[in-house]
């Protein structure tokens, strides 16, 4: 374990075989169409993105966005801004956004409305982590790897002041991380 976690929430073992599951079911999900263009929301679904996108047995693009929600500090406003925009015009394309959390949901359900703006032929959500007691506005999940509690959790793209997105497994912080 590592040496600032309190408690291990999501095992490496335990992400290795979700990330499978849903590998599978999406793969599954779109065998039927030309292929799928994923959208990773940078920086934390980063890592997750490259597990899942190694899984699928379609034909895939990779695609990124980063977003900057102002409203993040008091965690009401929904204001998201795009400080990175897609490169892919997707239009007609099969879209998967791939977060690592959904949280409040303001973040994906602005992401959504813009991108739904362009005419993708479907848009889908794939997210590793879902955290439902802070949802703030109504958001499908179409593709969920777990369910956990309102808790603060790093690590697999997860971070604190940037840190601990390498960690191979989902943790809670020791609370005097916090103070120092
Ligand atoms: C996190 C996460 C989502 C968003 C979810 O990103 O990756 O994008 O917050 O929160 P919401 O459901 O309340 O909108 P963050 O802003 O921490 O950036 P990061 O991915 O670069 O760490």
């Amino acid at each position: 374990m590592h040496p600032e976690a309190k408690k291990i929430l999501v095992r490496e073992e335990d992400i290795n075989s979700r990330v499978k599951e849903l590998g599978d079911l999406i793969s599954r999900d779109y065998r039927d169409t030309d292929g799928l263009l994923v959208v990773g929301i940078l920086k934390g679904a980063v890592i997750f993105m490259a597990d899942l996108v190694r899984q699928l047995t379609i034909p895939v693009k990779l695609d990124f966005m980063a977003v900057s929600s102002y409203g993040k500090a008091s965690e009401s406003s929904g204001v998201v801004r795009i400080l990175k925009d897609l490169e892919h015009n997707i239009q007609g394309k099969h879209l998967l956004i791939v977060e690592d959390i959904v949280d409040t949901g303001l973040t994906l359900k602005y992401l959504k409305e813009n991108l739904e703006t362009r005419g993708p032929a479907s848009l889908k959500i794939c997210t590793l982590l879902d955290k439902p007691a802070r949802r703030k506005v109504n958001v499908e999940v179409n593709y969920n790897g777990f369910i956990i509690g309102d808790e603060f959790v790093v690590g697999y793209g997860l971070d604190y002041n940037e840190r601990y997105r390498n960690e191979k497994s989902i943790f809670i912080l020791k609370p005097e991380v916090y103070a120092s």
